[in-house]
C-alpha cells in the first residue's frame, strides 16, 4: 500500500513516471470533456492540465498522476459502461467511485448524461476535493458533500463510523467503481477492501462492482520499487497482481466472508489505443460475453502489460 508519509525525494520530477510532456495522453476525448464540460478555452487546455497535474503531484506522486492517466476516463472504457452503467445511472442508480483521484470518471459520467446528484467519490486525500473542482470548474454543477476523504484501510471502528458509512450508509450503493484501485494493495489488504466494498454495496440483486486494473498471467505478490518499497517499519511493501482466476477467487472469498452471493467475471483485454488484445476467460460467464469477441495472439513480453477488466454482480 502506498500511503503514509511520502519518502524524501518522492515528489522529484526526475522519476520516470513523471512525464514532462503530455503528448498523446491528451486525447480528443479528454480535450472534448475539458472544453465542453469544464469549459476550459481550447487554447488553455494544456496549461490547465499541467497546472492541476503538478498540484496533484504535490499531494502524492502517483504514477496515474505523473503519466496523465487521469485523462483516460478508465471507467468509460469498461465494456459495461455504455450498456449498463450509464442507463442505470440515468434511471436513478447511485455510483461510488472508490480511489477517485481528480474525479475524472464521475465528470465523464456527468458529461455523458448521468445526473450528478447520483455520483459519489472517495479517496485518501482531502485535498483532492478542491483540486477536482479546480480541474473541472464545476462548483456550480457538481454537488458538495459528494466527496468523502477516507482511508479504505482504516481500522474497523474508524471505517464503521467514517465518511463512507455515514454518508452512503451500509448496503445502499448500487454501483461501485474500483478502476485502477485494488492493485495498489497486497493480498490481505485486497481481501479487507473487497469485504468493505461489499458492506457498502446495495442489497438489491444485480448491484454491481466493476473496474479494471493491471493483470498478470501468473498471479503473485510483487515487491514495489523505490521510493515506495518500504513500509513505515522498514519492511518490504508488496502489491498483489491478479490473473483472472485469482481475482475471481479473491471476490468469492470476500463474498463468503461478507455473506453476499456473487457472480464474478474477470477477463484480460489489452488497453485502449488499438493495442493487440488477449483474452483469458475466468470460466465465469457475464463480462466475457460483452467484450469484443475478436481474439489476437500477443507476444509474451506484452503479457505483463495486460489489463484485467472485471465485474462483480450481487446475485
Ligand atoms: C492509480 S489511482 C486511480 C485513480 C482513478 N480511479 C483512475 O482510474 O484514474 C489510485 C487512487 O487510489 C487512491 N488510494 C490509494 N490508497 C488509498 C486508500 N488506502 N484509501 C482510499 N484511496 C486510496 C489514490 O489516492 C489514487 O487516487
Amino acid at each position: 500500500m502506498l500511503t503514509g508519509p511520502v519518502p524524501n525525494g518522492a515528489r522529484s520530477v526526475s522519476w520516470p513516471w513523471y512525464h514532462h510532456e503530455i503528448g498523446s495522453e491528451l486525447t480528443e476525448e479528454a480535450r472534448e470533456v475539458l472544453e465542453k464540460y469544464a469549459k476550459v478555452p481550447s487554447g488553455q487546455v494544456e496549461s490547465h492540465i499541467y497546472r492541476i497535474r503538478d498540484k496533484a503531484w504535490g499531494i502524492f506522486p502517483w504514477p496515474c498522476v505523473g503519466e496523465f492517466w487521469f485523462l483516460s476516463f478508465g471507467l468509460s472504457k469498461h465494456p459495461l459502461y455504455t450498456s449498463v452503467v450509464l442507463p442505470r445511472l440515468k434511471s436513478g442508480a447511485t455510483l461510488l467511485d472508490l480511489g477517485s483521484c481528480l474525479g475524472q470518471d464521475l465528470r465523464k459520467c456527468a458529461y455523458d448524461g448521468a445526473p450528478a446528484s447520483n455520483l459519489y467519490a472517495s479517496d485518501l486525500f482531502t485535498e483532492y476535493e478542491d483540486l477536482s473542482y479546480d480541474f473541472w470548474q464545476d462548483r456550480d454543477r457538481f454537488p458538495k458533500g459528494h466527496y468523502m476523504a477516507e482511508d479504505i484501510l482504516a481500522e474497523n471502528h474508524l471505517f464503521s463510523a467514517g465518511n463512507l458509512m455515514m454518508t452512503l450508509g451500509p448496503g445502499q450503493t448500487d454501483i461501485i467503481s474500483i478502476t485502477m484501485f485494488l492493485h495498489l494493495f497486497d493480498y490481505a489488504n485486497q481481501l479487507k477492501v473487497a469485504t468493505r466494498i461489499l458492506r457498502l454495496l446495495s442489497h438489491k440483486p444485480g448491484s454491481l462492482i466493476l473496474g479494471s486494473q493491471a493483470g498478470v498471467a501468473e498471479a503473485k505478490e510483487q515487491p514495489l520499487k523505490p521510493p515506495f518499497d518500504k513500509t513505515k517499519e522498514g519492511g518490504k511493501r508488496t502489491v498483489f497482481r491478479h490473473s483472472p482466476s485469482s481475482f475471481t477467487n479473491l471476490w468469492q472469498d470476500a463474498g463468503v466472508a461478507a455473506g453476499v452471493p456473487l457472480k464474478v467475471s474477470a477477463v484480460f483485454q489489452a488497453p485502449e489505443k488499438g493495442l493487440p488484445s488477449v483474452q483469458v476467460d475466468s470460466g465465469v460467464s457475464g463480462l466475457s460475453d460483452l467484450l469484443p469477441t475478436k481474439k489476437k495472439q500477443v507476444h509474451l513480453a506484452e503479457l505483463d502489460n495486460r489489463r484485467l477488466y472485471f465485474s462483480i454482480i450481487r446475485s
